[in-house]
């Protein structure tokens, strides 16, 4: 499956869009605002302070969290210039996500956010659709990268966990479970290993001498890569559905997720071994299990897991899979998981900023 032509945040800003949808991805980036407050003054300073910065939102989406993240960096670059008698640098800002992203709903907004943005420097956003595992921009254009929230989700499905005669080895799971044998942790971990050193080598070349990048994303505390709860519970929900006969259980046996959440260690050992960039800071965080505006927080999380994952759900399951009767089991599962006393219901995040090796 070609992941590029399918794979897609729900678009719009209806109930079930991501826009109307992703509270939680903006807390998890609002937590580290001042670790990016800071990178953007430093780098400022080890660019000596360019007329024109070159800014990059990878894996933007469409919804509120893009152009709020933008306006936090250009108004930050603004703050680091009035503390000096430095001139505020126009802003380049480069959008990215994958083709199938709705850009239209970001353009939307463009106008109202370039009258209510606070800087008297001039931006002039763009979007460039691509994967971010190659190449997007060209050589040395870029002063500042970040991405947030999305580089937990691999290039692909790892072929290793696919059998000589392309079946899953991962029998009763879409992820990495405890019941999984031990190579499809390994398949995970080296898709993971391969696909971080492609984005660090392309982001080597678009960035600037003194350049730095902001990556915001899912990971794990344990070392060992053991189950990941929000992947079990779509599993069970998946199964309900299969014993109510409403979806064949050869179809949920064969659909994986191309997701992987690394440790802070993997991170890291990664970024020394591909060996362009340094690693700066680095935080790991857990963010508040909050309803929001939902009635309980297995609600958020359900409205939030199907505006991620509707679009590879349909174009495996088909159209006719009762989205609404699956994410309403989801809801149910996640709220039942947090009544325990041993409930494991927790969101990591690793925050981390890299400053190009020069
Ligand atoms: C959960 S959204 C995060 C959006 C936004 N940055 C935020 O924090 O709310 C993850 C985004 O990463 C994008 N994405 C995933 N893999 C990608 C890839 N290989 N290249 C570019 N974008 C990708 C998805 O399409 C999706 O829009």
């Amino acid at each position: 499956m070609d992941l590029e032509k399918v794979f897609h945040m729900n678009g719009g800003v209806g109930d079930n869009s991501y826009s109307k949808n992703s509270s939680l991805q903006k807390k998890a980036s609002d937590k580290v605002k001042q670790m990016m407050v800071e990178a953007i003054g430093r780098v400022l300073v080890a660019t000596s302070w360019p007329k024109s910065m070159g800014i990059a939102d990878l894996g933007c989406s469409s919804g509120p969290n893009t152009l709020l993240n933008i306006k936090d960096m250009v108004e930050a670059a603004g703050t680091a210039a009035a503390a000096t008698t430095r001139e505020v640098p126009e802003f380049r800002v480069h959008l990215n996500d994958l083709p199938t992203n709705d850009f239209n709903t970001i353009f939307r907004d463009l106008p109202e956010w370039y009258r209510e943005l606070k800087t008297r420097s001039r931006v002039y956003v763009a979007a460039y659709p691509g994967s971010f595992y190659g190449r997007l921009f060209p050589d040395n254009c870029l002063h500042f990268i970040y991405s947030s929230n999305s580089l937990h989700w691999l290039s692909r499905v790892p072929s290793g966990i696919y059998d000589e005669k392309g079946v899953s080895i991962n029998k009763k799971s879409i992820y990495i479970s405890n019941k999984s044998p031990p190579q499809v942790q390994q398949a995970y971990r080296e898709q993971f290993q391969q696909d971080f050193s492609s984005f660090l080598k392309s982001r080597s070349r678009e960035l600037v001498r003194g350049g730095q990048m902001m990556l915001i994303l899912l990971g794990r505390i344990d070392p060992n890569p053991v189950h990941n709860i929000f992947w079990e519970i779509l599993y069970q929900s998946l199964a309900t559905l299969v014993s109510q006969g409403e979806v064949p259980e050869e179809k949920l046996e064969s659909y994986e997720v191309h997701f992987y959440a690394p440790s802070m260690e993997e991170v890291e050992e990664q970024v020394t071994e591909e060996g362009s960039f340094k690693v700066e800071v680095v935080e790991m965080y857990e963010i508040d299990k909050d309803a929001g505006n939902c009635s309980s927080y297995g609600v958020a999380v359900a409205k939030t897991v199907r505006s991620i994952q509707e679009s590879m759900l349909v174009n495996h399951f088909g159209e006719t899979l009762m989205l609404d009767k699956l994410f309403h089991h989801y809801a149910t599962l996640v709220n039942q998981h947090m009544l325990k006393r041993d409930n494991d219901i927790s969101s990591i995040t690793i925050a981390l900023v890299l400053s190009k090796i020069n």
